[in-house]
């Protein structure tokens, strides 16, 4: 299968040029001057006007997390169609090692959950909730199966929560197998504490789910996971940032020439504890809002949009882990700590930034990068995936400014109840989604041969940068 992309505007995480792309065998065969490419294709997608750029990367999916009593509600066939939908192309998602459980037994269960659903390539990270000589022994294990990253959890007490000995072994383990340390860093013991506190005290509306994780947990966590990535001479990937003075401390480590990286969420962007509040006479609302960590009040924005232009933040992830209200949100209602932590994203992440590029807060260039080239050069995954180069999947997408789109419920295709962004119209919107050659979604329908089993399991190299 032959496809031409003709007449748009390449965009890469360096450079913008007027190039048609000329992709055979599902791989990008030539990026040539416009009008020069030979031979006949089977495909022709005119992008006059718009741009061409690599599929999107988000590189933190919960698909069917079991959490919190209950499910994620997007599988891999509905999350990743719905990813295809927004741009991305790709997803790197976290397989679980459960207490008293072996890694193996965590990433079988996650291929079974995927293998055969996934509409789109994808990855995974594995969730280490132990650190003993099994599971370290384990981490070699992961990496020749090409899963190179290891998410631990500084919050969860009870559940994911490992203490600062193990993170320690965990990252000394990973110096030496090139395996990459991503960290929840939030406190989770003294946060317990509050959420008992506010509990006791009868306060139980989502936002106190807010009023209980202070952003001073986070920036104490992510000071910590510095420090013991320092200790340790590994390099630390922040997951989910949140807040300013967390970013200090990355920006802190980063001035000392330390290997410290952070992504951030489209949700800590546009999202603030006021929608945590939920309206006037309905203030349970809030809880489509609940997310760990929690959206922070508004002038956190402006710190975080910074970070992502002056390179102190790497990536833009969405932390896809959608609950419905129904049923699932409704588990917490009467008492903020029960509801399911996690919100809907996988979709709408390169619509919302895009919206930040025509506000002028990044570059085109920087879009690209923070959510393709970047997460693909931390996860082991550049050259394959994240630019537009001869060699690579041809996962492209033909990116249309002229198009806008509202982000209501009934515009989107994560299986989930609510639009976190109902109402909200943003400029910009995909014409043309490629994965791997094949045309997979053409003006918002899903056009792909196949759906359920065409993406394929990638396996990741070491840590390179
Ligand atoms: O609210 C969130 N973030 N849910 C998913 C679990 C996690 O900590 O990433
Ligand atoms: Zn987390
Ligand atoms: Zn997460």
């Amino acid at each position: 299968m032959r496809t031409l992309i003709k007449n748009g505007t390449v965009v890469t995480a360096s450079d913008t040029f007027a190039a048609d792309v000329w992709i055979d065998g599902g791989k990008i065969a030539a990026l040539a001057a416009p009008g020069t490419v030979p031979g006949n294709a089977d495909e022709t997608i005119d992008a006059k006007g718009q741009y061409v750029i690599p599929g999107g990367i988000d590189c933190h999916t919960h698909m069917e997390l079991p959490f919190g009593g209950t499910t994620a509600s997007d599988d891999f066939d509905t999350g990743t169609v719905a990813a295809a939908h927004g741009g991305t192309t790709t997803i790197v998602d976290f397989a679980i090692q459960s207490k008293g459980s072996s890694m193996r037994a965590g990433l079988d269960a996650w291929h079974a959950k995927a293998e055969g659903k996934a509409a789109i390539d994808y990855g995974f990270h594995m969730i280490m909730t132990e650190a003993n000589p099994q599971t370290l022994a384990e981490m070699s294990d992961m990496i020749r199966e090409g899963v190179t990253s290891f998410k631990m959890f500084m919050a969860y007490p009870g559940v994911f929560l490992v203490d600062d000995q193990q993170i320690f072994r965990a990252m000394l383990r990973a110096g030496e197998l090139g395996a990459l340390i991503t960290m929840h860093a939030e406190i989770g013991l003294p946060i317990d504490v509050l959420v008992q506190r506010a509990l006791s005290e009868g306060h139980t509306a989502p936002v106190y789910h807010a009023l209980t994780r202070p952003e001073v947990a986070e920036a104490t966590g992510t000071e910590r996971a510095i420090a013991l990535a320092e200790m340790a001479k590994v390099p630390v990937y922040m997951v989910h940032l949140s807040a300013e003075r967390a970013l200090r401390r990355v920006m802190e480590a980063r001035d000392r020439g330390l290997p410290a990286y952070a992504e951030t969420c489209p949700q800590y962007l546009f999202c603030s504890e006021d929608d945590l509040r939920g309206e006037p006479g309905n203030e349970w609302k809030g809880a489509g809002y609940v997310c760990t960590p929690p959206l922070r009040p508004a002038h956190h924005h402006d710190h975080l949009w910074r970070g992502l232009r002056d390179y102190d933040l790497q990536v833009v992830a969405t932390d896809h882990c959608p609950f419905c209200m129904k049923d699932q949100k409704e588990l917490g209602k009467g008492d903020f700590s029960k509801i399911p932590n996690g919100m809907p994203g996988v979709e709408t992440r390169l619509h919302l930034l895009y919206e930040g590029v025509t506000q002028g807060k990044i570059n085109m260039n920087r879009f690209v990068e923070i959510t393709s080239t970047a997460p693909a050069k931390l996860f082991g995954m550049y050259g394959k995936k994240g630019t537009l180069a001869v060699g690579a999947d041809a996962d492209v997408v033909v990116w249309d400014p002229n198009k806008a789109k509202r982000l209501d419920k009934a515009n989107l295709h994560m299986r989930v109840d609510y639009s976190p962004f109902e109402g909200h119209t943003v400029p910009g919107s995909p014409s043309h989604v490629l994965s791997r050659g094949d045309l997979v979604v053409k003006d918002d329908q899903w056009v792909g041969k196949q759906r359920q089993g065409r993406g394929q399991f990638i396996r990741r190299a070491t840590f390179g940068l």
